[in-house]
C-alpha cells in the first residue's frame, strides 16, 4: 500500500506497525475485512503465529498513543510534535484503548512503544510524505540533487571518549553539523549501533558493525566511513543495495603499521621484549639473537603498507620477496622486490609480514600447512587482520618450534583475551595498535572529515569503496 494513498491514521499504522497493524487499523478505521480476517473468524486459532504478531503489534501501537497521550516521551523534536499532534487530533485514544488482545490484556511497554514511534517519525521523514494535523503535506527533503541542504547530524563512532577524538567534532561543527559521540567500543552491540546512528545523515565509522540489519533500522544514513583502511566490519554489499555510500581513508595509516611491522621484527630477531621482562625479574640472560639487516623479507600483499614496509627493508639491506596478485611494478622495479607464489615466499622467507586485506577469500590464508612450509627460525608478522591466520595452528607451529616466533597485533577475536599466548617467550603482542599514532589520527580523521563535507555538498569523493552506489543516485 504506497503511503500517499492512505488515510493519515492509517499511515501512522502503517509506519509505526507494520503490515499487520495496517490491516487492524484498516478494519478500526474503514470497518473493512480481508479474506485473512473473514478465514480466521471462521476457524480461529488461539496460537496462530499471525494472530499473536498482530496483536503484539496491536500492543505496541497502543502503548505509543497512550505514551504521547500521557506525555510520557521527552520532548519532541518538531516532527515529533506534528505526528503527535496528528495522533492526537486524529485519535481518541481512549476509543482504541485497551485493545484486546488473544491473550487477555497485556503490560504495555512503554520504552518499546517509544521505539516504535521513533521508527514511525524516522520512516516518515524519509518518505515523501508526512502528516501535519490530519492532512498530508509534502514535506521537504533533506537532501536534492545528491546535496545535503539540511543540518546533517554526523556519528563519530571511534573508541574514543570526545575529547579525544581530536578535532573532528570540532571540524564537523565548524562546517555546521550536528555531531553525536557513540560508544564506538570494539565490541560494540547491533542494537547500540543503530541507538548511536538514529537520525544520522553520516556516520564515522570505528570497529563497530555496520549490517544489512544496522542500514534498514537506519534509513537516514547516507555514508559510512571507515576511520583507517579494513572495512571488514563494513557490508559493502548490504549497503550498496541499500544505496549506503561506503568510503575509507586509504594512505593514511601506511606509515604507522609499517613502522609497527619493522618495530615486531626487530624486537622478535632482538628477543627485546623478551629480554625487558627478564631484567624486570631480576635476570639479565642475553640470548643471541638473528640479524634484521640482511635478511629476507617476505610480503604478502604489496599494497599500501606493503610498499612502505618494503621501503623500510630497503633501507636494512634486505632481500625484499613478495607475493601480489596486482603488483605496482614500477615500484617492484625501483626497489628490486621479487615477486613469487606464496608458497616460495613462505620458504624463502626469514620474516614473513602479512598486509592483505579480510575478505571471504584471504580467511586463513597461512593455515597449518603453509605454517609448514616456513623455515625453523622464520618469524611471521601479522599486522593485517586476525582472521588471515589460523590462530590456533600458528599457536602450535611457535609453541613447538616449527617456526621461530610471531609478532601479532590483529586477532580473529578483539580484544584478544586468550590466555594462552602470555605463556609464550617467542611471540611479540600488541593491541591491533599499529595505526595508533598520533600522525595516523590526524591523517586519518582530516580525510575523514573531508569526506563526509564532500558527501554532504554533493562533491563525490575519491575514496568510495561502492562508486556505483553514487553513480546510480545521480542517474536517478
Ligand atoms: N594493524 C592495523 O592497525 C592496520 C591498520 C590499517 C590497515 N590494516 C590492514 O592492512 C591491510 C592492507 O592495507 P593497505 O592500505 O596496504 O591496503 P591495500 O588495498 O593498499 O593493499 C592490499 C594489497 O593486498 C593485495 N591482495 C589481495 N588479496 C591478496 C592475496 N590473496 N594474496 C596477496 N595479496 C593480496 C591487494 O592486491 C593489495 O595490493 C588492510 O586491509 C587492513 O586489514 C591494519
Amino acid at each position: 500500500m504506497a503511503v500517499n494513498d492512505t488515510h493519515p491514521q492509517q499511515t501512522i499504522a502503517l509506519l509505526a506497525c507494520g503490515r499487520h497493524a495496517a490491516r487492524v487499523w484498516d478494519r478500526a478505521a474503514t470497518g473493512r475485512r480481508s479474506a485473512h480476517d473473514r478465514a480466521h473468524d471462521r476457524a480461529h486459532d488461539q496460537d496462530c503465529p499471525h494472530c499473536q504478531s498482530v496483536a503484539a503489534d496491536q500492543r505496541l501501537l497502543a502503548a505509543a498513543i497512550t505514551a504521547l497521550a500521557e506525555e510520557t516521551l521527552e520532548p519532541p523534536p518538531s516532527l515529533v510534535g506534528q505526528v503527535m499532534s496528528a495522533v492526537l487530533a486524529e485519535l481518541r485514544p481512549a476509543q482504541y484503548l485497551p485493545l484486546p488482545t488473544q491473550r487477555g490484556q497485556a503490560r504495555i511497554d512503554r520504552v518499546a512503544a517509544a521505539r516504535v514511534l521513533r521508527h514511525a517519525v524516522d520512516q516518515s521523514r524519509s518518505s515523501a510524505t508526512t502528516m501535519v494535523a490530519g492532512r498530508h503535506q509534502r514535506r521537504r527533503p533533506p537532501w536534492r540533487n545528491g546535496r545535503c541542504l539540511g543540518m546533517a547530524t554526523v556519528a563519530v563512532n571511534l573508541t574514543r571518549p570526545e575529547e579525544e577524538l581530536g578535532g573532528i567534532p570540532a571540524q564537523l561543527r565548524a562546517a555546521g553539523l550536528k555531531v553525536r559521540c557513540g560508544s564506538g567500543r570494539r565490541s560494540t552491540p547491533v542494537a547500540e549501533v543503530i541507538e548511536s546512528l538514529r537520525g544520522c545523515a553520516a556516520a564515522i565509522a570505528g570497529q563497530e558493525p555496520y549490517s544489512a540489519e544496522v542500514f534498514d533500522a537506519c534509513p537516514e544514513l547516507r555514508l559510512v566511513v571507515r576511520f583507517g583502511v579494513g572495512f571488514d566490519t563494513v557490508d559493502v554489499g548490504a549497503a550498496t543495495e541499500r544505496g549506503v555510500l561506503v568510503a575509507n581513508t586509504p594512505g593514511t595509516t601506511d606509515g604507522g603499521v609499517a613502522d609497527h611491522t619493522i618495530g615486531l621484527m626487530i624486537d622478535l630477531a632482538h628477543g627485546i621484549s623478551r629480554h625487558d621482562r627478564a631484567m624486570r625479574r631480576g635476570q639479565w640472560q642475553g640470548q643471541r639473537g638473528v640479524d634484521v639487516w640482511q635478511a629476507t623479507l617476505g610480503i604478502v600483499g604489496l599494497g599500501r603498507i606493503g610498499r612502505a614496509v618494503a621501503r623500510r627493508a630497503r633501507g636494512f639491506k634486505m632481500r625484499v620477496i613478495a607475493h601480489e596478485p596486482y603488483p605496482v611494478m614500477e615500484f617492484v622495479q625501483e626497489h628490486q622486490i621479487e615477486l613469487m607464489s606464496l608458497d616460495d615466499v613462505l620458504r624463502q622467507s626469514d620474516f614473513v609480514t602479512l598486509h592483505l586485506p579480510a575478505m571471504p577469500e584471504t580467511e586463513r590464508v597461512i593455515d597449518a600447512a603453509k605454517l609448514a612450509l616456513m623455515k625453523p627460525t622464520a618469524f611471521l608478522v601479522n599486522a593485517g587482520r586476525g582472521n588471515l591466520v589460523d590462530e590456533d595452528a600458528l599457536y602450535s607451529a611457535v609453541k613447538s618450534g616449527e617456526i621461530g616466533g610471531a609478532g601479532i597485533d590483529t586477532w580473529t577475536t578483539e580484544p584478544m583475551t586468550d590466555p594462552r599466548w602470555a605463556e609464550l617467550d617467542n611471540v611479540v603482542l600488541s593491541p591491533h595498535s599499529a595505526a595508533n599514532t598520533q600522525g595516523v589520527w590526524t591523517a586519518s580523521a582530516a580525510l575523514a572529515v573531508q569526506i563526509v563535507l564532500q558527501v554532504l555538498r554533493g562533491e563525490r569523493p575519491a575514496q568510495l569503496l561502492n562508486p556505483e552506489v553514487w553513480d546510480r543516485q545521480r542517474q536517478a
